[in-house]
């Protein structure tokens, strides 16, 4: 399909579904189990409702805003994804340069198909990127990441991943059978290839340590003076926990549905958070991911308080177009995002936020 025909971020997907490889396909649009997960997350945005208000001069209105001190075009960054490559040949390079185009922020993935050094130079020289971390069985290796990071001034954030202690059972990926693992970071290990299939979820990931734990908060302290944002919060408890911990941020998340099949849509969680521990919000910030597909589901995060939403597969499978789909791909949703705030009255993102007057809750409640 034409580029000029995609009109919403659903399109990307259904593009790359129509040409893109089985495998790629199954590795990048499958979820965990029964897809319970996958499915609510995306769902339960669909049952948070509004309240517009009208006749509040709407002419002018700005997405603007900061997250972890980088100014942004809108409150969108880029997931960290593994291996861009299996959606097109540009892969991490296509996403930090839309991203940089776009005025928004990419968070690169410990399992890229490409070098650190390689995706930032994909954007201009000062151009800020996140970085993700999978904590590695073999504690050094990580050690060594960090020691990399540290040097390199354009990235502003450490994510944390702690919601894929083991890979999951991803049946579309599994029945799909090969030899090819073309992450960078994890080329490094054997490709474990059993009777339980050829996952590329499982067979890149299987360096990751069930053993992390609270504890290993200040070990990666002591490597790094980045902020730390932990991706992969779930419940009150622990929102609760990484702020005593003295983290900058949290990602609520559940990998896209791609860990535990069971847990709860991410709205459920920023809603539990709000109701049980509101401090959390002034002590760090709070992002959220999963299932967001319009600027509308932008807009309604916003309101409930967070700072940041991350958008994952729809941006994977842009690439497929290079880096001119992953631009297309963000300023589709800043005009969705756009329409929805003068439709609703928002002129302003930052007075907006944790505003819950522009909500209706009642049918998650
Ligand atoms: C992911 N995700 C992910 N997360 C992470 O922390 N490190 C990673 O390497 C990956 N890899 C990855 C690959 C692919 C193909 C997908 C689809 C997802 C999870 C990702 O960062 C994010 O949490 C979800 O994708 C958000 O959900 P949506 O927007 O895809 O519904």
């Amino acid at each position: 399909p034409d580029l000029s025909a995609i009109i919403n971020l659903d399109d990307f997907e259904q593009a790359f579904a129509k040409v893109g490889a089985k495998k790629a396909q199954a590795y990048i649009s499958g979820a965990s189990n029964d897809l319970l997960t996958l499915n609510a997350n995306k769902s339960f945005w669909q049952k948070l409702w509004f309240r517009p208000r009208i006749m509040r001069d709407v002419a002018s209105v700005s997405t603007r805003t900061r997250m972890l001190g980088c100014e942004v075009f809108m409150p969108v960054w880029i997931c960290p994804m593994g291996i861009a490559k299996t959606a097109g040949e540009e892969g991490e390079r296509a996403l930090g340069a839309g991203a940089a185009r776009s005025g928004i922020v990419h968070c690169m993935s410990t399992a890229a198909s490409m070098s650190v050094e390689d995706i930032l130079s994909s954007a201009p020289k000062t151009y800020p990127f996140f970085f993700q971390l999978y904590v590695d069985r073999q504690r050094h290796k990580t050690e060594a990441v960090l020691a990399q990071i540290n040097q390199l001034d354009q990235i502003k954030a450490l994510f944390i991943t702690a919601d894929l202690a083991v890979v999951s059972k991803r049946e579309a990926d599994e029945r799909i059978r090969t030899q090819e693992i073309t992450s960078v970071y994890s080329s490094q290990e054997k490709s474990r290839i059993d009777k339980k299939g050829a996952g590329l979820a499982r067979t890149t990931g299987g360096f990751i340590d069930p053993a992390l734990n609270w504890d290993d908060i200040s070990w990666v302290r002591t490597h790094t003076n980045l902020p730390i944002v932990i991706k992969g919060v779930q419940s009150a408890a622990d929102a609760w926990k990484a702020m005593e911990m003295g983290c900058q941020g949290i990602v609520i998340s559940n990998h896209g549905g791609r860990a535990l099949d069971g847990a709860p849509a991410t709205i459920l969680v920023l809603l539990e958070i709000r109701r049980d521990c509101p401090e959390v919000f002034e002590k760090m910030e709070v992002h959220i991911d999963g299932g967001v597909r319009r600027g509308s589901d932008v807009l309604k995060a916003v309101c409930l308080g967070a700072h940041g939403v991350g958008v994952g597969r729809p941006f994977q499978c842009s690439v497929l177009y290079g880096t001119e789909g992953v631009e297309t791909a963000a300023a589709i949703l800043q005009d969705e995002l756009e329409t929805a705030m003068r439709l609703c009255g928002v002129t302003n993102l930052e007075a907006a936020r944790g505003d819950m007057s522009y909500l209706n809750t009642s049918e998650l409640e």
